[in-house]
C-alpha cells in the first residue's frame, strides 16, 4: 500500500475524472482512496473487479448508517431517522427482504410494461420540443431534459403536474446528501426535511389510492402490502419515494451528459442523425462514457482477500462504475467516443442483485430524447466555453447546458 492515499473527488476530478481513472487503472483495479470524507476507502475501480464485487453476498447493500459518516460525530444522532428512512429503500436491502421485494416490483419494469410507455413518452417529447425553435438559446437541461423523466416518473405514479416543481427541489435536497462525498450537516438538514415531506405527501396518496387503485406503481406497491409479509406501510412510502427519486435524479443526466458529450463530437452525431437505427447503440456508449451513477457501495459482511489485499469485515469498499466504464481490460480505446461499439458490457447500471430495475424505462427515454434532439435541431451547438459539473460526484451531471438550437 502507498503511504498516501491518490485524491479521487477533488475540485478537478469532478470536472474531468478519467485522466485519474486511467492513471489509476494503469497502477491496479484496487486502490485505497481519498474521497474527501474523514477516511480514506477501498476503491476497486476495474470492470471485472466491480462486477464481482456487487455480485458478491458477502458484501451487503444496507449502508445508509454510513451516508452519516462524513458528518461532525457530535451531530449524526440529529439525523438518525433521515438515516432509518434511507435504510427502507430497496437499494440499501439485503436478502431475503430484498429479493422477495424485487421480484413484486419487476412487474412494473417487465419489458411489456416499459414498451407500453413507449407511445405516451414519445408524446411527451413531440410536446416538450414543440415550442423549443432553432436559432434560440436554451438551457437544455432546465427546458427540457430534467423535466422530462420528471413527467414520466410522475405520470407512472400518479403524481399531479403541479407537484412537480416542489417535488424536483425535494429530490434535488436528497441528491445532494447522497451524490457528494463530503456532506455537510446542511445538507443532511435539507434531505431530512424533503424526507420527512416525502413520507407525509405518500402517507396521505397511499390512504387515498387504496381506496381508489389504478394501474400506477403506487397501487403496484399497494398491492404488494396488501400481500402481507413483504413490506409495511412505511416501507411503501420509502419505494414510493425511492422510485421517484431515481426517476427524477439519473435520466436526466443520462440527456443532459449525452447530449453535451455528442455537442463536442459532431461527426459521430451526424451519422447517428443519418441513421436513426444507431439511438440503441448511441446510448449504451453514452451511458458508458458519461455514467450518469459513478460509484456505488458495499459494507463487507466478513474479511475478504480483493486483489492481494486483506479488507477486514465492516469496511466499505466502493465500486467505482465511471472508472470500470473506462477500463482498457473490458473496453477497446476506452477513452474513445464510439457510437456503434458492439458488446458494450458497460456497467452504468451497475450488476447482480441490485442492478438498475429502471434500466430499461431510463434506456427508452434516453433514445425518445436524444434521437429527437438530435434529428429535430442539426445546427444545436454550445454556448459559452466550458460546462460546469455539479458537485454531486455520485450522480454526475452539469449544472446547466446553455446551447443554441
Ligand atoms: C440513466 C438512468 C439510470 C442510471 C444510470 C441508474 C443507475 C443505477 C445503479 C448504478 C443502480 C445500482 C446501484 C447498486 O448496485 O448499488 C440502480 C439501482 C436502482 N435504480 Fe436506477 N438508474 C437509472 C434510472 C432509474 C430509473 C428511471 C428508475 C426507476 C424509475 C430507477 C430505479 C432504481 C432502483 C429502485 C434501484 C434499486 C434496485 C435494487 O436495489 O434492487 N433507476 N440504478
Amino acid at each position: 500500500m502507498k503511504d498516501f492515499a491518490p485524491v479521487v473527488f477533488n475540485d478537478e476530478t469532478l470536472q474531468d475524472p478519467y485522466p485519474t481513472y486511467t492513471r489509476l487503472l494503469e497502477e491496479g483495479p484496487l486502490h485505497y482512496v481519498d474521497v474527501g470524507s474523514k477516511w480514506p476507502v477501498w476503491s476497486v475501480f476495474g470492470h471485472a473487479e466491480c462486477s464481482s464485487i456487487a455480485k458478491d453476498p458477502r458484501c451487503s447493500a444496507k449502508r445508509a448508517q454510513q451516508l452519516l459518516l462524513s458528518l461532525p460525530l457530535s451531530r449524526q444522532s440529529e439525523f438518525s431517522e433521515l438515516a432509518r428512512m434511507f435504510s427502507l429503500w430497496l437499494i440499501f436491502m439485503d436478502p431475503p427482504e430484498h429479493t422477495r421485494l424485487r421480484k413484486l416490483l419487476n412487474k412494473g419494469f417487465s419489458p411489456a410494461a416499459i414498451e407500453a410507455l413507449r407511445p405516451p413518452i414519445e408524446n411527451l417529447v413531440d410536446r416538450m420540443l414543440k415550442p423549443l425553435k432553432p436559432g434560440m438559446e436554451i438551457d437544455l437541461l432546465s427546458a427540457f431534459a430534467y423535466p422530462m423523466p420528471v413527467s414520466v416518473i410522475s405520470e407512472m405514479m400518479g403524481v399531479p403536474d403541479a407537484l412537480h416543481g416542489t417535488f424536483a427541489d425535494w429530490s434535488r435536497a436528497i441528491a445532494v446528501f447522497r451524490g457528494s462525498p463530503n456532506r455537510t450537516v446542511e445538507h443532511a438538514h435539507a434531505a431530512q426535511d424533503a424526507m420527512l415531506h416525502l413520507t407525509d405527501y405518500f402517507r396521505k396518496t397511499v390512504a387515498e389510492r387504496k381506496r381508489n387503485k389504478g394501474d400506477d406503481l403506487i397501487s403496484l406497491l399497494i398491492d404488494i402490502e396488501e400481500e402481507g409479509e413483504v413490506l409495511t406501510e412505511e416501507e411503501v412510502y420509502a419505494q414510493c419515494i425511492a422510485l421517484l427519486f431515481a426517476g427524477h435524479e439519473t435520466t436526466r443526466n443520462l440527456i443532459g451528459n449525452g447530449m453535451y458529450t455528442l455537442l463536442q463530437y459532431p461527426e459521430p452525431t451526424a451519422e447517428l442523425r443519418e441513421n436513426p437505427e444507431m439511438i440503441r447503440s448511441a446510448v449504451e456508449e453514452l451511458l458508458r462514457y458519461e455514467s450518469p451513477v459513478q460509484f456505488t457501495a458495499r459494507v463487507l459482511k466478513e474479511d475478504i482477500e480483493l486483489c492481494g489485499q486483506h479488507i477486514p469485515k465492516k469496511w466499505t469498499i466502493l465500486c467505482m462504475l465511471g472508472a470500470a466504464n473506462r477500463d482498457p481490460k473490458r473496453f477497446k480505446d476506452p477513452n474513445q467516443l464510439d457510437l456503434k461499439r458492439l458488446n458494450n458490457q458497460h456497467l452504468a447500471f451497475s450488476a447482480g442483485p441490485h442492478a438498475c430495475i429502471g434500466g430499461q424505462l431510463a434506456r427508452l427515454e434516453g433514445q425518445v430524447a436524444i434521437l429527437n434532439l438530435v434529428q429535430r435541431f442539426p445546427n444545436m451547438k454550445l454556448v459559452g466555453p466550458r460546462q460546469e459539473w455539479a458537485s454531486t460526484f455520485g450522480l454526475r451531471g452539469l449544472t446547466s447546458l446553455r446551447v443554441t438550437l
